[in-house]
């Protein structure tokens, strides 16, 4: 029974049976010697990165007294701001962003949250500026090392936008820093300002940061219940450390991607038939792909959101290359009702005379299910991780349930997935190019290359 697996509490629910044709539930059951150690290290805290496992244990990621005073902030600046702007790039803004799509409702009264610093496109800016224009906003810059090019330049702008609307003083007040306790640009500026700060602990990374203050103060400003999402978290901490993979999901996750990575399929696409979880994906992507891609290995993570990209992707999962393996990401509640309406005057032009009355969370259930059997038929194994609800408890067990699974991955592969040092390439060119101080050496050998 190995291809199905469900916590106690039924709040993540792994089903597999359509990855038989690849892998046999003997090999699964065979693997789980290898999950075990992976799980020893990851809790001995004798693995590479173990100095990065503060997110481990989510009851103490986040000191009390902290919790309290971004709480009492956030309802605060709730009243004198309409925006707050999140100026942070890779974990240090996609936590917050995928739990405020997923979780923010049309029934609630929330803020907005607006983005910066992921892109260095004077364009984008600019956009940002003009939308800016007629809104109230705070500043919320979020980086642990404080270093980062694209947020600083990002709050660089942002801040002397701030500053020259509502003068240097006053914006002071409305402007947070999210960093390193001690150390790091950002820190000692905000020292020198007198800005408001924010911790994100020297032993969490960026990606596995989001139930620090990184995600969890610009999420209180939203409305969202973070009580709820770190309770998620910690029950689903809890029920990780079981070690029958019949009842730990996460065991069985972490299983079939490294088997599956092992039979040739080297990506993984993430899907979901609710759009709601299209950030959600963005946030687990990057928590994929800079954990794993290392030492020539690791699955490349992709995501997409059906039934939209089976109109775009649909055709090459069904029939390219088969490199690759689906997992649809479900929540099995549909907590909206809509019925395909009745329209008697028209006859049955359109041909849906046949769904009428049909609840549409019951037709998009449907269309996953053909969509599985299809691809599946088509030689793309696929499996299902399910949650009960969309809910700020619920999202706070998967974002414990994939960090976890991918940090077992990561060790069974014998890669320390808690550093990403590939992504430093790219911006010492960037420093030699753009002529920093020190950079010149670097600067001369990449004029040979042009
Ligand atoms: O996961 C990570 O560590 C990275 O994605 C970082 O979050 C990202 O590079 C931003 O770094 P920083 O917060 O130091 O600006």
């Amino acid at each position: 029974m190995t291809y199905k697996s469900a916590f106690d509490d039924g709040s993540v629910r792994i089903d597999a049976s359509l990855v038989s044709s690849h892998i046999d539930e003997d090999r699964i059951a065979s693997v789980q010697e290898e999950v075990q150690k992976a799980a020893d290290l990851l809790h001995s805290k004798s693995g590479p990165g173990s100095e990065f496992l503060g997110w481990l244990d989510p009851g103490s990621i986040i000191d009390a007294g902290e919790l309290i005073r971004l709480k009492e902030t956030a309802i605060r600046l709730r009243e004198e701001n309409d925006t707050l702007i999140i100026i942070g790039i890779g974990g240090s803004y996609l936590g917050a962003r995928a739990c405020f799509d997923a979780l923010r409702s049309p029934d609630t009264r929330i803020r907005r949250l607006r983005y910066a610093g992921t892109s260095l496109s004077a364009r984008y800016h600019a956009y940002l500026l003009n939308a800016l224009e007629k809104e109230r906003y705070a500043i919320n810059v979020i980086s642990k090392s404080g270093t980062t090019t694209e947020p600083a330049i990002a709050f660089r702008i942002l801040r002397k936008e701030l500053e020259r609307r509502i003068g240097k003083n006053l914006a002071s007040t409305q402007i947070f820093v999210t960093t390193d306790r001690a150390k790091g640009a950002l820190r000692e500026l905000a020292d020198t300002e007198g800005w408001e700060t924010f911790t994100i602990p020297e032993n969490v990374g960026g990606r596995f940061s989001v139930l620090t203050a990184a995600g969890l103060f610009p999420l209180a400003y939203a409305g969202i219940n973070i009580d709820a999402l770190m309770g998620g978290a910690t029950e689903c901490a809890i029920a990780c450390r079981e070690k029958n993979i019949e009842r730990n999901p996460a065991r069985l996750y972490a299983s079939l991607r490294h088997l599956l990575y092992k039979t040739g399929l080297p990506i993984e696409l993430m899907v979901s038939f609710e759009p709601r979880l299209a950030q959600f994906i963005e946030w687990w992507k990057q928590l994929a792909g800079e954990s794993e891609g290392k030492s020539g290995n690791g699955l490349f993570p992709a995501g997409a959101i059906y039934s939209r990209d089976l109109h775009s992707l649909g055709q090459w999962v069904q029939q390219g290359p088969r490199i690759l393996f689906e997992t649809f990401l479900t929540v099995e509640a549909c907590s909206y009702s809509m019925e395909v309406p009745q329209i008697d005057e028209d006859g049955d032009v359109d041909g849906l005379s046949y769904l009428e009355g049909m609840q549409m969370g019951d037709i998009n259930r449907t269309a996953q299910k053909a969509t599985r059997i299809a691809h599946s038929d088509g030689g793309c194994p696929n499996f299902e991780v399910a949650v009960p609800e969309l809910d700020a408890y619920h999202l706070g067990v998967l974002i414990y349930f994939f960090e976890y699974a991918i940090a077992l991955t990561g060790y069974m592969a014998g890669i320390n997935p808690f550093d990403q040092p590939g992504v430093e390439t790219y911006k010492q060119n960037m420093f030699a190019l753009l002529g920093k101080p020190g950079y010149e050496e670097a600067a001369a050998a990449l004029k040979k290359k042009e």
